[in-house]
């Protein structure tokens, strides 16, 4: 058996050994208080800069659950593309060795989203709206596929980095923290199952890649990337948690120093491994 396959037969007996029932596991507290934090306060966007130095305690933990809503908002719409994009591929020719996996991953993306959707809907009465654009164009062999994967790396990538912190911060509601910590159970699995198969694609593909063409991935790639972190600074949540400007805000708020450095400090391992395996060609510039 090659190593790929090895790897994705020890991922299958992980999924199966943690498997969970996602309505029976969480129990919901009736109401969410508000004087408490929902988003660890370091990795609340505004944080670092004068919008966020300029509230009130109580109103920074508000913005910290709107924050939260924001988060498991935008790990819906990604899971949910995550799970079309899936299900397309299963049981595709060639896919006989990843497919009894992606049965995992259809299934753990959707507990995922059935407790984000629950925390939303139950709490704020809304999951906030997708705001990602999709654009279709040719392919050349390999290269719509590879994009695919390396869009879920890059998105599950950073939602890992802020569920690993957030299932330890002893300041967080415990509702939170549980949502936190059971999506990086599952979570913990999959970045590495995306990096095994980006590896494998590219090693495949990019040699009958024009220049154009690896130009074009690396380039599709770090957008993906600045797009996926324009999410985290979202207008609707500003002005939910009582912010005037919310446009304003979410513009200047990227453009500052302490934001830029936080959202490198973020996506550093991620943008290592696309950088040495040469996936991308420059260092994206958050
Ligand atoms: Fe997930
Ligand atoms: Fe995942």
């Amino acid at each position: 058996m090659n190593t790929f396959a090895g790897s994705v037969e020890k991922l299958c007996s992980a999924s199966i050994r943690d498997y969970i029932n996602p309505y029976s596991y969480i129990e919901w507290p009736e109401t969410l208080a508000t004087d408490q934090w929902c988003t660890t306060p370091e990795l609340i966007s505004l944080f670092g800069t004068p919008f966020y130095d300029d509230l009130s305690p109580a109103e920074q933990q508000r913005l910290s659950f709107y924050e939260a809503i924001n988060f498991f908002s935008l790990n819906i719409h990604g899971e949910k593309s995550l799970i079309e994009g899936l299900a397309q591929r299963l049981y595709r020719k060639g896919n006989d060795v990843v497919s009894p996996y992606i049965h995992h991953f259809l299934d753990e993306e959707n507990k995922h989203m059935i407790y984000f959707g629950g925390f939303c809907v139950r709490y704020a009465n809304k999951v906030y709206p997708d705001r990602k654009m999709v654009f279709t164009r040719d392919y050349e062999a390999g290269e719509e596929d590879f994009m695919f994967f390396g869009k879920v790396l890059i998105f599950e990538e950073i939602v890992d980095v802020y569920n690993r912190r957030m299932a330890k911060d002893e300041r967080l509601a415990p509702i939170i923290r549980q949502i936190n910590f059971l999506h990086h159970r599952d979570e913990s699995r999959h970045p590495a199952f995306w990096r095994l198969l980006l590896r494998d694609l590219f090693e495949k593909y990019s040699p009958q890649w024009s220049k154009e063409t690896r130009e074009r991935i690396s380039e599709y790639l770090k957008n993906y990337l600045l797009a996926t972190w324009k999410e985290y600074y979202n207008p609707a949540a500003y002005k939910d948690a009582g912010l005037k400007n919310a446009f304003d805000v979410q513009e200047q708020a990227l453009q500052i120093d302490a934001t830029r450095k936080h959202r490198n400090e973020v996506s550093a391992g991620c943008i290592r491994f696309l950088m040495e395996t040469g996936i991308l060609l420059e260092q994206p510039q958050l």
